[in-house]
């Protein structure tokens, strides 16, 4: 909720930096009046870089940004918690990657996912129904294209 107080904030001090500017480059106006808009937004717009507000994560940011790296290791080479996803981009298309990342247990399909429990006893590949299915569809890609 913080979050969107934060964008809130840079987007009513992006604009009225806009007018501010646009007032002084119309009228060939400087000095007096930058004191009515210019401190608005000064506190919140520098956390533009560190809010990591999710929309412009490429997939590979998302990937490890949601964790998975943990588990399948920064180039999906697989660690001891989770498989290598090196050849995993034959047996999906991008709508049954994102099925499988929303709900894997319902879409474990294969005689790899025998061995995967031989493999990890304990552990299991979380869901992600929870997520923006934008950003699985981002991580998805990326999957898919890194044969
Ligand atoms: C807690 C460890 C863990 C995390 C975190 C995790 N995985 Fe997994 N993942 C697994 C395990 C273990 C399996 C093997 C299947 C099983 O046992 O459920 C698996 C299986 C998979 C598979 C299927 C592989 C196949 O052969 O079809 C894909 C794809 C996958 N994970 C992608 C991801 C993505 C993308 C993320 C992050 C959004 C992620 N995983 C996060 C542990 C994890």
């Amino acid at each position: 909720m913080s979050k969107s107080i934060i964008w809130v904030g840079i987007f009513v001090a992006a604009f009225a930096g806009l007018l501010l500017l646009q007032h002084f480059t119309s009228d060939e106006y400087s000095g007096g009046g930058e004191a009515g808009y210019g401190g608005m937004g000064g506190g919140a717009s520098e956390n533009t870089t560190q809010a990591g507000g999710g929309e412009e994560l490429s997939g590979a940011q998302l990937f490890a940004n949601f964790g998975c790296v943990n588990c399948h290791g920064a180039e999906m080479q697989g660690t001891k918690m989770g498989p290598s996803l090196a050849g995993v981009a034959k047996y999906y298309n991008r709508e049954k990657l994102i099925a499988y990342l929303r709900n894997p247990e319902a879409n474990m399909s294969g005689d790899r996912f025998d061995q995967y429990k031989k493999d990890f006893p304990g552990g299991l590949m979380p869901s992600y129904g929870n997520r923006d299915p934008k950003d699985l569809g981002k991580i998805a890609d990326f999957i898919l294209s890194s044969k």
